[in-house]
């Protein structure tokens, strides 16, 4: 990894063909099943439970999260994926439960002492603060700031080099994540796409070994799709290890190399994605009766047919719109000029 955490190399330019890159593999020992071991865990935990009142938000007995790779997290909506993500980074804590990162145990330990440890997450609802800028938040996402403490915030000769120096670096990632025209806008005026990236380019501020992120697609502009989808394979050819929540199938598919799978809290499998999203538990976590359905479907945000909505966003919009009115999930609708034209060529 370079020093400050980013790709020497500037981003491919908007609108170039995505490269595929290699996909991880051998990353589990024996069987693909809930709870299988790694050949090389950055994450393993045992045992743990979180219950809000009668409800087992997260019931997992067995979970290792394999080091250099980029694993998804899948489940419906209320499968406990964000719970997980809470207690894992300590902004929430368990009834029972132990588990460890990179050898450590976190049991206890708070939020802000976890992400210095080299374990950062991303919020599915932003948390970026509005009232500061994009370059004070920026910089709050760093560590071992020598002016945090008191009498050393006194001598400012003590903490302005290093002011300066991660101003530079906030700066190179924000051009990396086209925020670099936003630094002295407040956060508050991002749209929420943005919002995300910023979180996105926060969060590696502190150098981290494990980036978590809940739902880092969600209300990001299409246009801003492919661009996001390299930023996480690039924090993979950086050396980090991803864990993201994600309901799109598709960038599931395109980026992930290893799949986990929860439905009200436990684990219900596991493995590469492709066997994952045939493997009939997974079909069931998903749709219930409904099993003629194809996973991306009910997820209501992909296509399965052949277009790609990370090189094609139009025709994969169409197919999507074309399979829903095929499955009778929804009607065709059309403009009035499009009926009009139709009446008057007399179809
Ligand atoms: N603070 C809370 N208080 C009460 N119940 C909660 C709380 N947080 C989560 N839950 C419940 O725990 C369960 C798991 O929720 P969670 O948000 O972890 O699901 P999720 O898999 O992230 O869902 P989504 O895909 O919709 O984001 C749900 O039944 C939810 O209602
Ligand atoms: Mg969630």
């Amino acid at each position: 990894m370079s020093s400050n955490g980013i790709t020497p190399d500037a981003a491919p330019a908007t609108g170039a063909a995505p490269v595929a890159r290699p996909k991880t593999t051998g990353l589990h020992v024996g069987e693909a099943a809930p709870g299988v071991a790694k050949v090389d865990p950055i994450i393993i935990a045992d045992g743990v439970r979180r219950s809000f009142g009668g409800v087992n938000a997260v019931d997992v007995d067995h979970l290792e999260v394999p080091r250099g790779a980029i694993t998804a997290l899948i489940g419906p909506n209320g499968a406990g994926k964000t719970t997980l993500f809470n207690l894992l980074t300590g902004f929430d804590k368990p009834d029972h439960g132990t588990w460890t990162f990179d050898g450590t145990s976190l049991s206890g330990v708070p939020a802000y002492k976890v992400a210095r440890m080299g374990l950062v997450r991303t919020f599915q609802l932003t948390k970026a603060l509005g009232l500061l800028t994009v370059m004070e938040n920026m910089k709050l996402g760093a560590k071992n700031q020598r002016g945090e403490h008191f009498w050393a915030s006194l001598i400012p000769a003590l903490w302005k080099s290093q002011d300066a120096e991660l101003e530079e670096r906030a700066m190179q990632l924000l051009t990396k994540f086209k925020l670099d025209t936003k630094a002295d806008d407040f956060a508050a005026s991002l749209s929420g796409g943005q919002r995300k990236l910023l979180e996105m380019a926060r969060s590696l501020m502190t150098e981290p070994t494990l980036v978590m992120l809940d739902e880092p697609m969600a209300g990001v502009n299409p246009a801003l799709t492919q661009s996001l989808l390299d930023h996480i394979l690039d924090l993979k050819d950086l050396g980090m290890t991803v864990l993201f929540v994600e309901h799109d199938m598709h960038m599931v598919r395109h980026i992930a190399d290893w799949v986990v799978v929860m439905a009200e809290g436990r684990i219900v499998a596991e493995g590469a994605p492709d066997a994952v999203m045939k493997d009939p538990a997974v079909i069931d976590a998903y749709l219930g009766a409904h099993q003629e359905l194809d996973l991306g479907v009910v997820t209501g945000r992909i296509d399965v047919i052949q277009a790609d909505p990370t090189t094609d966003a139009a025709a994969s919009a169409a197919a999507v719109a074309e399979t829903l009115v095929d499955e009778g999930i929804a009607e065709e609708t059309r403009d009035e000029a499009e009926t009009a034209r139709e009446e008057e060529e007399g179809r």
